[in-house]
């Protein structure tokens, strides 16, 4: 018999990997979608499919809603984030291209990026300096006549710090680079608003922040980013099916295929829930959580917390190195096995955000949260830990 392993009787500390719970509805919509409705979308005219339609389109107009995008159109469903940043660099670059980076980005940039290096484009990286910042000076030293680009983790998934987007979009605008943002641990956690700080191409999951399901994404693109940026993927939309040529108007230009419509049912019904400033209420809690879980490590000998103190610029994500005292990869096996806290240990596919810190080659044992954790699970795992370190 298969036994069933549910994350649901555990403390489930690692958000930041994916969310759980999802939010209220998710699952009820999606079953709904695959029981009843169970058509496609751009296909045909009857009525599940105009259901399909519709709920496609208001998704498009809460993630506009959301995030402060003006046209629907300019939203792309992506099979999600990784394929977002895909989407967005490859389509993007040219041979003899130059970039910019954070020194903190997760691997969904940094591998598409190095792959394009045997294409002739080059990247350079942002260092940080003062307290987790960007040193934006040397950004401008950084600059050449051929720097076309800057990508940049909105938090990282490391440490969980908050690269400020005013002043990212300043700095990209000042200079006419198009900027594009990786919003994976983000999106849901942190409010963003495109109107007040542009952005040309923002990357959000479905299944962290936002509490919706795997496998969906979305790309808000600004529409001059949009007009120079060429679709990774091309064929079927639905429409101009009398032309063998990919459709050049949004957002068929960049959706092709049938997409991952039980998804997009559950990411609607996440996106419900984050209605009427919702993201901020959420954010205030994660960072009284925060704060509790750094006091509480404060307190504990052989710990040392990654990241800075200024929670205004934090997020849920909180990496720890053991190694003065146990081994990180034991620490983690300990909470889970022993007292069923569910953590993240190793490099979180952020090889370089770990020799930042250095923590590399040991990596961290990675605490991640969310609103829907409790202070008393916070507690019952500084309490584990404690243990596991005396
Ligand atoms: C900062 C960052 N970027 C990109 C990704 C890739 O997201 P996904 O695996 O959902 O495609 C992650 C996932 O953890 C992340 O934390």
């Amino acid at each position: 018999m298969t036994k069933i392993f549910s994350c649901a009787n555990m403390i489930y500390l690692d958000q930041a990997a994916t969310s759980h719970p999802k939010a209220e509805g998710v699952g009820e919509a999606m079953f709904f979608y695959i029981n009843n409705v169970c058509a496609n979308v751009n296909r045909s005219t009857y009525a599940p499919a105009t259901d399909a339609a519709i709920h496609v389109l208001e998704t498009r107009e809460l993630l506009c809603e959301l995030f402060g995008l003006e046209d629907p159109t300019h939203v792309i469903f992506t099979p999600g984030q990784t394929v977002s940043l895909n989407m967005v660099i490859k389509g993007f670059l040219k041979p003899g291209d130059h970039v910019l980076v954070s020194p903190l980005e997760h691997n969904g940039v940094m591998r598409p990026l190095t792959q394009l290096l045997e294409h002739g484009v080059s990247f350079d990286r942002i260092p940080l300096c003062g307290d987790d910042e960007l040193d934006y000076s040397a950004a401008e030293r950084l600059i050449r006549p051929n720097t076309k680009f800057m990508i940049l983790t909105h938090a990282s998934n490391i440490s969980g710090v908050v690269f400020p987007l005013d002043k990212a979009s300043e700095f990209s605008r000042a200079h006419n680079i198009a900027l594009a943002i990786d919003a994976a641990q983000t999106a849901g956690h942190h409010p963003i608003d495109l109107k007040k700080t542009p952005v040309d191409a923002l990357c959000i999951p479905s299944h962290k922040g936002l509490r919706g399901p795997g496998g969906i994404g979305a790309l808000l693109l600004s529409p001059s980013f949009a007009s120079k940026l060429d679709p990774l993927i091309t064929g079927g939309t639905g429409s101009d099916s009398h032309t063998e040529i990919q459709p050049t108007y949004m957002p068929d230009r960049f959706e092709s295929g049938t997409p991952n419509l039980a998804g997009i049912y559950g990411l609607y019904a996440a996106l419900v829930q984050l209605k009427n400033g919702k993201v901020a209420s959420r954010r205030a809690r994660e960072t009284v959580l925060l704060q509790q879980f750094i006091s509480g490590l404060d307190q504990i000998d052989g710990i040392r917390q990654l990241g800075t103190r200024d929670l205004s610029r934090r997020v849920g994500v909180i990496s720890i190195d053991c190694t003065a005292k146990m081994d990180n990869a034991e620490v983690a096996d300990a909470l889970s096995s022993k007292y069923s806290v569910l953590t993240r240990c190793g490099l979180h596919c952020a090889p370089n955000a770990h020799k930042t810190y250095g923590t590399f080659p040991q990596g961290t044992v990675r605490f991640s949260f969310n609103s829907s954790n409790t202070a008393d699970e916070i507690d019952f795992a500084l309490d584990a830990l404690r243990k596991i370190l005396k």
